[in-house]
Parts: structure tokens; C-alpha cells; sequence
């Protein structure tokens, strides 16, 4: 089952939207297989934000991933990696689709939110740049006798 990197970034915990978007994750469908609250290392932030190096928004990017925690995410399910992208809505809030978490909760790229994996590769050096295999559980999403 495909699983994609999710980051709820700081402007999505300083606007206490952690659960809104976990919520409408859920909701969509996707299940939830590793989650950790944490505080972004300097290190993490420029080998996550990489590719990045060197453009004009860079320096503020990772000002920002580092200012304050964030909540780290794997989520699973059929086509998880562009679901997810779908339900993010484009980087610029201001193009993002009606009914997006970018268009209905943010306003500029910079403040957008939260970051998903865009594609296979990126999803997997992701879930391992961020987490190790142990934190990532194995379950039953069953909604039926869960209590007995
Ligand atoms: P990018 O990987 O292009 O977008 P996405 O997060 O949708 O995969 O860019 C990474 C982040 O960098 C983006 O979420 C917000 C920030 N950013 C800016 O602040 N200004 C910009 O002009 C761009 C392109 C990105």
C-alpha cells in the first residue's frame, strides 16, 4: 500500500489547524501509520528542503520550518502520494482549488500550511529522512469490531 511524508508545518500548529487537517485526511479516507510532534533541527530543515538550496525564498523557508513545532506524518492508502497532493491544493494558496486545505485555510506560499511528498521517490527518502521503521505501525483501519 503506498504511503506518502506529510508535514503539518509551524503556521498550521501556531493556528491550532492540526486537527482540521488531520481531519479531513481521515476523512478523505487515508489512514495514519506514523505521527510525531516535533521540533525541526536546523540540520533536518536543510537536508529536507535541499532541493531548494540557493533560491530566493530558501533562507526564509527554513527560518520558518524551524520557528516552532511541527507534526510529522505518514499516511497510507491507494494512491496515497497524489491523493494527498489533492487534498493540499496547489503550493500558492491563491491557485489552489476550492475545497483544498491551501485554499480554504491559507493565503500566501509562504504560510501554506503543509508539506506532501510529490511523487514516489521523494516519499520514500522522506519517510526515512524523518522517521525510522520502528515508529511506522502496521494496522487494521477496521471500523467494525474494533471494541469487542
Ligand atoms: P515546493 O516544493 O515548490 O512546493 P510544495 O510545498 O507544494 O511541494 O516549495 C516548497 C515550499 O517552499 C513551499 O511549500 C513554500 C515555499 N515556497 C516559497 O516560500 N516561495 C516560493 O516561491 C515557492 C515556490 C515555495
Amino acid at each position: 500500500m503506498e504511503q506518502t511524508f506529510v508535514l503539518i508545518k509551524p503556521d498550521g500548529v501556531q493556528r491550532g489547524l492540526m486537527g482540521e487537517i488531520i481531519s479531513r485526511l481521515e476523512k478523505r479516507g487515508l489512514k495514519l501509520v506514523a505521527a510525531k510532534f516535533m521540533r525541526v533541527s536546523q540540520e533536518l530543515a536543510e537536508t529536507h528542503y535541499g532541493a531548494h538550496k540557493g533560491k530566493p525564498f530558501y533562507n526564509g523557508l527554513i527560518k520558518y520550518i524551524t520557528s516552532a513545532p511541527v507534526m510529522a506524518m505518514i499516511w497510507e492508502g491507494p494512491g496515497a502520494i497524489a491523493l494527498v497532493r489533492q487534498t493540499m491544493g496547489a503550493t500558492n494558496p491563491a491557485e489552489a482549488d476550492p475545497g483544498t486545505i491551501r485554499h480554504d485555510l491559507a493565503i500566501v506560499t509562504s504560510r501554506n500550511l503543509t508539506h506532501a511528498s510529490d511523487g514516489p521517490e521523494s516519499a520514500a527518502a522522506e519517510i526515512a529522512l524523518w522517521f525510522s521503521s520502528d515508529e511506522v505501525l502496521s494496522w487494521d483501519r477496521s471500523v467494525e469490531d474494533w471494541i469487542t
